[in-house]
Protein backbone atom coordinates (compact mmCIF):
# COMPACT_ATOMS: atom_id res chain seq x y z
CA UNK A 1 0.00 0.00 0.00
CA UNK A 2 1.56 3.18 -0.92
CA UNK A 3 1.32 6.31 0.47
CA UNK A 4 -1.21 8.86 -1.31
CA UNK A 5 -0.57 12.22 -1.24
CA UNK A 6 -4.11 13.14 0.16
CA UNK A 7 -1.79 11.25 3.89
CA UNK A 8 0.12 13.91 4.04
CA UNK A 9 0.26 17.59 5.84
CA UNK A 10 2.69 19.47 7.47
CA UNK A 11 2.45 21.20 10.57
CA UNK A 12 3.87 23.80 12.65
CA UNK A 13 3.96 22.77 16.25
CA UNK A 14 2.74 25.51 18.40
CA UNK A 15 5.47 25.39 21.23
CA UNK A 16 7.89 27.92 22.65
CA UNK A 17 11.19 26.18 22.74
CA UNK A 18 12.69 29.71 23.51
CA UNK A 19 12.28 29.23 27.09
CA UNK A 20 14.30 26.03 26.78
CA UNK A 21 13.77 22.79 29.30
CA UNK A 22 15.32 21.56 32.38
CA UNK A 23 18.38 19.29 31.78
CA UNK A 24 16.60 16.38 33.11
CA UNK A 25 13.11 17.09 31.07
CA UNK A 26 12.36 13.15 31.07
CA UNK A 27 10.98 12.62 34.56
CA UNK A 28 14.16 13.58 36.27
CA UNK A 29 16.28 10.90 34.53
CA UNK A 30 19.47 11.85 33.08
CA UNK A 31 19.70 8.24 31.03
CA UNK A 32 16.22 8.80 29.37
CA UNK A 33 17.25 12.54 28.77
CA UNK A 34 20.27 12.31 27.02
CA UNK A 35 19.16 9.24 25.08
CA UNK A 36 16.53 11.44 23.07
CA UNK A 37 19.09 14.63 23.13
CA UNK A 38 21.35 12.34 21.19
CA UNK A 39 18.78 11.52 18.23
CA UNK A 40 17.51 14.92 18.48
CA UNK A 41 21.37 15.99 17.83
CA UNK A 42 21.39 14.05 14.74
CA UNK A 43 18.37 15.46 13.19
CA UNK A 44 19.51 18.82 11.41
CA UNK A 45 21.71 17.15 9.56
CA UNK A 46 20.13 13.95 8.93
CA UNK A 47 16.93 15.35 7.70
CA UNK A 48 18.66 17.65 5.58
CA UNK A 49 20.68 14.77 4.22
CA UNK A 50 17.39 12.78 3.51
CA UNK A 51 15.84 15.98 1.82
CA UNK A 52 18.62 16.09 -0.54
CA UNK A 53 18.30 12.91 -1.17
CA UNK A 54 14.58 12.67 -2.12
CA UNK A 55 15.12 15.86 -3.93
CA UNK A 56 17.60 14.28 -6.24
CA UNK A 57 15.55 10.99 -6.65
CA UNK A 58 12.71 13.70 -8.08
CA UNK A 59 15.21 14.46 -10.57
CA UNK A 60 15.41 11.09 -12.00
CA UNK A 61 11.44 9.83 -11.95
CA UNK A 62 10.39 10.33 -15.63
CA UNK A 63 8.08 13.45 -16.50
CA UNK A 64 5.21 11.29 -16.90
CA UNK A 65 1.61 11.80 -15.39
CA UNK A 66 1.77 8.19 -13.68
CA UNK A 67 4.04 9.58 -11.49
CA UNK A 68 2.42 12.81 -10.47
CA UNK A 69 1.24 11.73 -6.88
CA UNK A 70 4.27 10.28 -5.59
CA UNK A 71 6.25 13.91 -6.87
CA UNK A 72 3.62 15.60 -4.66
CA UNK A 73 4.28 13.15 -1.58
CA UNK A 74 7.41 13.68 -1.82
CA UNK A 75 7.32 17.52 -1.59
CA UNK A 76 5.41 17.12 1.07
CA UNK A 77 7.79 14.70 2.91
CA UNK A 78 10.25 17.08 2.06
CA UNK A 79 8.12 20.43 3.84
CA UNK A 80 7.39 17.89 6.66
CA UNK A 81 11.14 17.16 7.33
CA UNK A 82 11.66 20.48 6.90
CA UNK A 83 10.14 21.21 9.90
CA UNK A 84 11.11 18.82 11.63
CA UNK A 85 15.02 19.97 10.91
CA UNK A 86 14.24 23.53 11.93
CA UNK A 87 12.28 22.81 15.72
CA UNK A 88 15.14 20.18 16.62
CA UNK A 89 17.81 22.89 15.80
CA UNK A 90 16.10 25.14 17.94
CA UNK A 91 16.13 22.15 20.34
CA UNK A 92 19.42 21.62 20.18
CA UNK A 93 20.87 25.08 20.27
CA UNK A 94 19.52 24.73 23.77
CA UNK A 95 21.42 21.73 24.41
CA UNK A 96 24.44 23.62 23.57
CA UNK A 97 23.14 25.87 26.54
CA UNK A 98 23.43 23.14 28.42
CA UNK A 99 26.74 22.52 27.90
CA UNK A 100 26.57 19.20 25.68
CA UNK A 101 28.49 18.58 22.36
CA UNK A 102 26.96 17.71 19.63
CA UNK A 103 29.62 15.42 17.94
CA UNK A 104 26.86 13.77 15.90
CA UNK A 105 26.33 16.00 13.24
CA UNK A 106 29.93 16.17 12.45
CA UNK A 107 30.13 12.93 11.86
CA UNK A 108 27.14 13.14 9.99
CA UNK A 109 28.43 15.93 8.02
CA UNK A 110 31.60 14.13 7.09
CA UNK A 111 30.24 11.48 5.81
CA UNK A 112 27.38 12.83 3.75
CA UNK A 113 30.64 15.29 2.28
CA UNK A 114 32.55 12.55 1.83
CA UNK A 115 29.35 10.34 -0.06
CA UNK A 116 29.05 14.06 -2.14
CA UNK A 117 32.93 13.96 -3.50
CA UNK A 118 32.99 10.15 -4.23
CA UNK A 119 29.47 10.79 -6.47
CA UNK A 120 27.20 8.26 -4.57
CA UNK A 121 24.79 6.86 -6.54
CA UNK A 122 21.76 8.45 -5.92
CA UNK A 123 19.55 5.41 -5.56
CA UNK A 124 21.85 4.14 -2.48
CA UNK A 125 21.08 7.93 -1.06
CA UNK A 126 17.69 7.09 -1.64
CA UNK A 127 18.24 3.61 0.20
CA UNK A 128 20.16 5.13 2.77
CA UNK A 129 17.04 7.33 3.97
CA UNK A 130 14.34 4.56 3.27
CA UNK A 131 17.23 2.68 5.69
CA UNK A 132 16.99 5.92 8.47
CA UNK A 133 13.72 6.09 7.93
CA UNK A 134 12.53 2.56 9.29
CA UNK A 135 14.42 3.12 12.17
CA UNK A 136 13.08 6.12 12.65
CA UNK A 137 9.38 4.57 12.16
CA UNK A 138 9.64 1.72 14.37
CA UNK A 139 11.27 4.24 17.24
CA UNK A 140 7.65 6.52 16.29
CA UNK A 141 5.66 3.87 16.99
CA UNK A 142 6.88 2.95 20.21
CA UNK A 143 6.84 6.57 21.61
CA UNK A 144 3.55 6.68 20.05
CA UNK A 145 2.36 3.09 21.25
CA UNK A 146 3.61 3.13 24.81
CA UNK A 147 3.17 5.45 27.07
CA UNK A 148 5.89 4.54 29.35
CA UNK A 149 8.61 5.44 26.87
CA UNK A 150 7.45 9.27 27.35
CA UNK A 151 5.42 9.32 30.52
CA UNK A 152 5.79 11.90 32.85
CA UNK A 153 8.23 13.40 30.50
CA UNK A 154 8.15 17.70 30.43
CA UNK A 155 4.64 18.34 28.68
CA UNK A 156 6.20 20.02 25.58
CA UNK A 157 9.11 17.48 25.35
CA UNK A 158 6.43 14.87 25.22
CA UNK A 159 4.58 16.60 22.61
CA UNK A 160 7.27 17.70 20.64
CA UNK A 161 8.64 13.92 19.91
CA UNK A 162 5.61 12.83 19.66
CA UNK A 163 4.51 15.36 16.93
CA UNK A 164 7.66 14.19 14.98
CA UNK A 165 6.77 10.70 15.65
CA UNK A 166 3.35 11.31 14.40
CA UNK A 167 4.68 12.82 11.04
CA UNK A 168 7.46 10.40 11.15
CA UNK A 169 4.82 7.31 10.86
CA UNK A 170 2.72 9.24 8.20
CA UNK A 171 5.50 9.38 5.50
CA UNK A 172 7.45 6.28 6.49
CA UNK A 173 6.95 4.93 3.00
CA UNK A 174 7.59 7.81 0.82
CA UNK A 175 11.85 7.36 0.56
CA UNK A 176 11.18 3.83 0.18
CA UNK A 177 8.62 4.13 -2.60
CA UNK A 178 10.60 6.73 -4.48
CA UNK A 179 13.51 4.37 -4.43
CA UNK A 180 11.41 1.40 -6.08
CA UNK A 181 9.59 3.54 -8.33
CA UNK A 182 12.62 4.51 -9.93
CA UNK A 183 14.04 0.75 -10.09
CA UNK A 184 16.09 0.26 -6.89
CA UNK A 185 16.45 -3.83 -6.18
CA UNK A 186 16.65 -5.68 -2.57
CA UNK A 187 20.82 -6.25 -2.37
CA UNK A 188 21.03 -2.52 -2.11
CA UNK A 189 18.29 -1.27 -0.14
CA UNK A 190 19.25 -4.49 1.98
CA UNK A 191 22.96 -3.63 2.69
CA UNK A 192 21.99 0.31 2.87
CA UNK A 193 19.62 -1.14 5.92
CA UNK A 194 22.57 -3.07 7.40
CA UNK A 195 25.19 0.27 7.41
CA UNK A 196 23.09 2.43 8.39
CA UNK A 197 21.31 0.29 11.58
CA UNK A 198 24.84 -0.75 12.82
CA UNK A 199 26.05 3.32 12.60
CA UNK A 200 23.01 4.40 14.20
CA UNK A 201 23.67 2.01 17.21
CA UNK A 202 27.55 3.02 17.35
CA UNK A 203 26.48 6.50 17.26
CA UNK A 204 23.73 7.11 19.10
CA UNK A 205 24.80 5.02 22.21
CA UNK A 206 28.62 7.38 21.79
CA UNK A 207 26.53 10.74 21.66
CA UNK A 208 24.40 9.37 24.61
CA UNK A 209 27.66 8.33 26.47
CA UNK A 210 29.71 11.80 25.46
CA UNK A 211 26.28 13.96 26.85
CA UNK A 212 25.87 11.44 30.22
CA UNK A 213 29.53 12.87 30.40
CA UNK A 214 29.10 16.31 29.95
CA UNK A 215 25.85 16.03 32.29
CA UNK A 216 28.45 14.40 35.40
CA UNK A 217 26.33 11.33 35.40
CA UNK A 218 27.48 8.60 33.74
CA UNK A 219 29.25 7.02 36.52
CA UNK A 220 26.27 6.91 38.25
CA UNK A 221 24.26 3.70 38.86
CA UNK A 222 20.82 5.35 38.26
CA UNK A 223 21.65 5.78 34.87
CA UNK A 224 22.92 2.54 34.22
CA UNK A 225 19.63 0.97 35.86
CA UNK A 226 17.93 3.20 33.48
CA UNK A 227 19.42 2.21 30.64
CA UNK A 228 18.60 -1.54 31.24
CA UNK A 229 15.46 -0.65 31.88
CA UNK A 230 14.60 1.13 28.56
CA UNK A 231 16.58 -1.68 27.00
CA UNK A 232 15.04 -4.83 28.70
CA UNK A 233 12.36 -3.24 31.29
CA UNK A 234 8.10 -3.45 30.23
CA UNK A 235 7.97 -2.50 26.21
CA UNK A 236 11.62 -1.77 26.36
CA UNK A 237 13.48 -1.30 23.14
CA UNK A 238 14.82 -4.78 22.84
CA UNK A 239 11.13 -6.48 22.85
CA UNK A 240 9.89 -3.96 20.71
CA UNK A 241 12.08 -2.98 18.36
CA UNK A 242 14.40 -5.86 16.87
CA UNK A 243 11.68 -7.57 15.10
CA UNK A 244 10.63 -4.70 13.29
CA UNK A 245 13.56 -3.71 12.37
CA UNK A 246 14.18 -6.94 11.56
CA UNK A 247 11.95 -7.00 9.25
CA UNK A 248 13.21 -4.53 6.69
CA UNK A 249 15.46 -7.69 5.49
CA UNK A 250 12.57 -9.22 4.21
CA UNK A 251 12.31 -9.70 0.49
CA UNK A 252 9.05 -7.50 -0.89
CA UNK A 253 8.99 -5.57 2.86
CA UNK A 254 6.86 -2.62 2.56
CA UNK A 255 7.13 0.23 5.04
CA UNK A 256 3.09 -0.18 5.18
CA UNK A 257 3.18 -3.69 6.17
CA UNK A 258 2.47 -2.47 9.31
CA UNK A 259 -0.29 -0.09 8.73
CA UNK A 260 -0.34 1.94 11.88
CA UNK A 261 -1.31 5.51 10.18
CA UNK A 262 -4.14 5.31 12.69
CA UNK A 263 -2.09 5.69 15.97
CA UNK A 264 -0.55 8.92 13.91
CA UNK A 265 -4.12 10.29 13.54
CA UNK A 266 -4.82 9.81 17.07
CA UNK A 267 -2.40 11.26 18.32
CA UNK A 268 -2.81 14.21 15.70
CA UNK A 269 -6.17 14.59 16.07
CA UNK A 270 -6.36 14.51 20.12
CA UNK A 271 -3.51 17.34 20.03
CA UNK A 272 -4.72 19.70 17.50
CA UNK A 273 -4.65 22.35 19.40
CA UNK A 274 -0.93 22.03 19.54
CA UNK A 275 -0.71 22.22 15.42
CA UNK A 276 -1.55 24.23 13.01
CA UNK A 277 -1.24 22.85 9.25
CA UNK A 278 1.15 24.81 7.32
CA UNK A 279 0.25 23.35 3.79
CA UNK A 280 -2.88 21.10 3.16
CA UNK A 281 -2.25 17.92 1.27
CA UNK A 282 0.25 18.24 -1.33
CA UNK A 283 -1.27 19.31 -5.15
CA UNK A 284 0.39 19.98 -8.41
CA UNK A 285 -0.72 23.91 -7.67
CA UNK A 286 0.69 24.07 -4.21
CA UNK A 287 4.08 22.86 -4.90
CA UNK A 288 5.30 26.17 -5.31
CA UNK A 289 4.20 27.41 -2.07
CA UNK A 290 5.32 24.48 -0.15
CA UNK A 291 8.76 24.69 -2.36
CA UNK A 292 8.77 28.61 -0.16
CA UNK A 293 7.86 27.31 2.93
CA UNK A 294 10.73 24.98 2.63
CA UNK A 295 12.65 28.31 1.96
CA UNK A 296 11.54 30.03 5.39
CA UNK A 297 12.93 26.78 7.58
CA UNK A 298 16.10 25.89 5.81
CA UNK A 299 19.03 27.73 7.73
FE1 LIG B 1 11.69 13.83 10.71
FE1 LIG C 1 11.25 11.04 8.26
Amino acid sequence: MNTSPSDLCARKLCIDLKQGFPRHWHRGDAFRSMYFNALSMSFPVGEQAFIDAVRAGLELLPDNPEHNSLRVTVQQFIAQEATHRHIHGLYNVHLEKQGLDNRWQHWATKRVDAARANNMHPLTMIALTAAYEHCTAVFADCTLRYDNWLDHAEPKMQMLWRWHAAEETEHKAVAFDLYQTLGGGYTRRALCFAYAFLLFVVESNAQTLLNLWHDRSLFKLRTWWSMSTLALGKNGMFWRCTLPLLRYFKPGFHPNDDDNRELAEQWLTKNAYIWEAVRRPATQDNRGAINAMVRAVAP
